[in-house]
């Protein structure tokens, strides 16, 4: 299929090799993943997505970070293998911290009572759907890219390590860097239990 977003969207996947090797500079990066969170939607246009961008040393840090907090709750025998993936992610060129303000979602929950119950989820939503766009605009920049939930183990450390508001809380990481290794196979299920159509 020739369409630009379909093509866009197949080049998106997890890559878990990362390196520092790409050919855009920090700037570059930090417009394109601004970009495509700004360009996402959200509930009333509520823009409830927040991003911290981290490069470099700073990136390194949270990682460490991951791995102190998560040193007490990993088995002392299943740590090695733990810390050998955060160094990976370590590995790259960054990392996204994606948050949601809850005082933007509080707001609309007293402005549109009636939707109250939904905007929590519609929150969520908004994340993932900014997470795909970051991920997607990444991946056809040639940068590779996965998805991580390290929170909230980690929340206390990221919020005073960066001075983060209260309201933001944490929702994913992503990781991102040169393509180090191919991408693994991956399985598609039957359309024909997936999709139906009807005309
Ligand atoms: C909501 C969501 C949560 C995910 N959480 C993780 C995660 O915590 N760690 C991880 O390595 N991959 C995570 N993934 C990545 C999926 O495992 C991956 O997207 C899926 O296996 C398909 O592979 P692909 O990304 O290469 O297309 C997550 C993906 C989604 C959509």
């Amino acid at each position: 299929m020739n369409n630009p977003v379909i093509q866009s969207l197949r080049k998106r996947r997890s890559q878990y090799s990362l390196g520092r090797k790409v050919g855009q500079s920090r700037a570059e990066i930090e417009a394109l993943i601004k970009e495509a969170i700004r360009l996402s939607p959200s509930s009333f246009n509520s823009q409830s997505s927040r991003a911290v961008i981290l490069f470099g040393a700073q990136s390194e840090k949270f990682w460490a970070l991951a791995g102190e907090a998560l040193r007490p709750l990993v088995p002392a025998e299943a740590f090695e293998a733990t810390a050998a993936k955060l160094a990976s992610f370590a590995a790259g060129v960054g990392t996204v911290l994606f948050f949601e303000d809850q005082d933007v979602v509080k707001g609309l929950q007293e402005q549109f009572a009636l939707y109250a119950d939904n905007f929590p989820v519609w929150s969520e939503q908004s994340s993932g759907i900014a997470q795909v766009a970051t991920w997607t605009a990444l991946a056809e920049a040639g940068i590779g890219a996965s998805l991580q939930h390290y929170n909230p183990v980690v929340d206390d450390a990221v919020r005073s390590e960066w001075d983060i508001p209260a309201s933001w809380k944490l929702r994913a990481q992503m990781p991102f860097g040169s393509n180090e290794a191919p991408f693994a196979d991956k399985a598609f299920m039957d359309d024909a239990e997936r999709f139906r159509v009807l005309a």
